[in-house]
Order: structure tokens, then sequence, then C-alpha cells
């Protein structure tokens, strides 16, 4: 990634974490810029980065071959629009990880020209273990998707997509998807503090299973229906409580509860469709 200039816009949650990821994959910071609208941000990234940070969006993204787009989706337009000079002039690679804004309105903010596409990270990007839904349209060459995929392979794992739509189901599944398991290990602790166990300990016991489980599974050694089988013996414990699991209809309820936050997803998309 040394041979080009990368701008990040918006110094927030997912910005800092895509450029503490550049940086601890070898990225130079010099290579780095950020615009960020908040002087204290601005500060703190450029104290603990050792990178510039502009209040102009306009001076982050001059001499850029990527412009990362990490603002808030109801702030697109407002950054994009008075970029669009610029964008239209260079045409740098655009990669947004605003939740829901469509390719159709970046181009519209950016000009036709100009090549975008679209990520969706999850929170545990922020520790670098993220997982990312990556779509280009058509009209994107394998440089710019490689460069992408480069981009967010600095935050975790990188999964590419071949339809836009997909990025709906990748929000309902992996974006909203840390929230399903630590609601999970919540429960599993207050299950335990009933049954007598201190909070502290059944918070420990509950936390470090979550990441064991996740380390195994993530491990590859074996197919998730696998692994959970070797936990369940016949008769046993694990079985008892599966069961319980399967009584309740607990596969119906994660599907309903997967497909209405795939409609959600669509449902926002429509609030940043340009006017
Ligand atoms: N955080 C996640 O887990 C996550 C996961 C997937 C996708 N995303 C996407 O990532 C994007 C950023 O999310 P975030 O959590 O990082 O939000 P955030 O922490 O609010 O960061 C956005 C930053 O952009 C700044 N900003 C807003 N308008 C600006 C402008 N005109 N020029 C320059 N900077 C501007 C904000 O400043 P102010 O505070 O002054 O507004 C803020 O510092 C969102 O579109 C979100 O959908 C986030």
């Amino acid at each position: 990634m040394n041979h080009l200039d990368l701008a990040v816009l918006g110094g927030g949650n997912m910005g800092r974490a895509l450029i503490g990821g550049l940086l601890r994959q070898g990225m130079r910071p010099e290579r780095l810029t950020v615009g960020e609208r908040e002087p204290a941000a601005r500060e703190a990234l450029q104290r603990e980065f050792g990178l510039t940070a502009a209040a102009d969006n306009a001076a982050a993204v001059r001499g850029a071959s990527v412009v990362v787009l990490a603002v808030k989706p109801q702030n697109v337009a407002e950054v994009l629009g008075p970029l669009a000079g610029e964008l239209a002039h260079k045409r740098p690679l655009v990669l947004s990880v605003a939740a829901g804004v469509r390719v159709a309105a970046l181009r519209h903010w950016c000009g036709p020209q100009v090549p975008v596409m679209r990520a969706m990270p999850n929170r545990p990007a922020l520790v670098g273990a993220g997982v990312t839904g990556l779509y280009a349209p058509a009209d994107i060459g394998p440089a710019h998707v490689n460069l992408a995929e480069q981009v967010m392979r600095s935050v975790g794992e990188v999964v590419r997509l071949d339809s836009e739509e997909a990025l709906d189901v990748v929000t309902a599944l992996s974006g909203s998807g840390p929230a399903y398991f630590f609601l999970l290990a919540e429960l599993l602790a207050q299950a335990g503090t009933e049954l007598g166990l201190s909070a502290p300990a059944a918070r420990t016991l509950s936390v470090a299973t979550l990441h064991g489980a996740g380390v195994l599974a993530h491990s590859g050694i074996a197919e998730l229906a696998q692994l959970r089988a070797e936990v369940t013996s016949k008769g046993g414990t694990t079985e008892a409580a599966l069961s319980i699991f399967e009584a309740a209809g607990l596969g119906r309820i994660v599907a309903r509860a997967v497909q209405a936050a795939a409609a959600r997803s669509r449902e926002l998309a429509e609030q940043f469709h340009p006017a």
C-alpha cells in the first residue's frame, strides 16, 4: 500500500480503526491523510498516529488514489457534494463504509465517472477482528477491487459479494451479529448467577466461552455442526440444554430476527437517496 496515498474522511470509530489497521500493516503515516471536522479529534489523530488531519476535506483528498468514506450515512451528502469537482478531476477510488448509502447515491454525489465501492464492516473491526462484506459494481476493475480488499483486510476478514442487495443481509448477519452474541453471553451470565455463581465469575465464564468458541470455530478445524456435536454427548448436559433451545424453536427465531434486520436495513437505505 505504500505506493499510493489514501485519504480517510471521518476520523471517528471506523475511520480510526481503519487508520490503525493500515498503519499496523506497514502503511507509512505520511501516505495517509484524514479529513475530520472536530478539532479535538484531529489533534488526537495527529498525536496518536503521526498523520496529517485536515479540517478541509478537499485538502485531505487531494492527491489520494483511494478515498475511504467513514462518516455517518446522514453526513455523506454534505461531505461528497463539495468534493465532486476534485473527485471528477482525479477519479480516485471512493470506498464507502457508510451503512445503507447505495452506489446510485454515491455516484450521484461523486459524479458518474468516479469509481465507487461499498464495504460493510462490523464493530470488532475496532480491535482488528472484524469481517467486511465488500461490493464492487460491474464497472470496477480488479485493481480497484483488490485495493479495496487490502484496505478492509487491515481490520479483519473480507467476503466479496456479487450484488449490492447482499449488503443488507451482511448488515443483518455480521453487522448486527456482534449484538446477538453479546445478548447470548449476557443471558448465559445471568443464568449462571441465578444458579448461584457470583456476577464476576459468571461474566468471566460467559465471555471466555464466547471467545474460546469463536477462536475454535474460526480455526477451521471442523464445521460448526461437528464442533457442536463434539461437545454434545448422548444423554449429557449439553444435550439437555440444546433440547430446550430446539423445543422453543430457536432456529426459527434466529431466522426471523435476521430477516427483520435485513428488512430494516433496506428501509433505512431509502432515507439516503438523493432528493
Ligand atoms: N462503528 C461501527 O461499528 C460501524 C460498522 C459498520 C459501518 N460503519 C459505518 O462507518 C461510518 C462511520 O461510523 P462511526 O461509528 O465511525 O461514526 P463516528 O464515530 O461518528 O465517526 C464519524 C466521524 O466523521 C466526522 N464527520 C462528520 N461529518 C464530517 C464532515 N463533514 N467532514 C469531516 N468529518 C466529518 C464526525 O464528526 P462529528 O462527531 O463532529 O459528527 C465523526 O468524527 C458510518 O457510516 C457507519 O455506517 C460503522
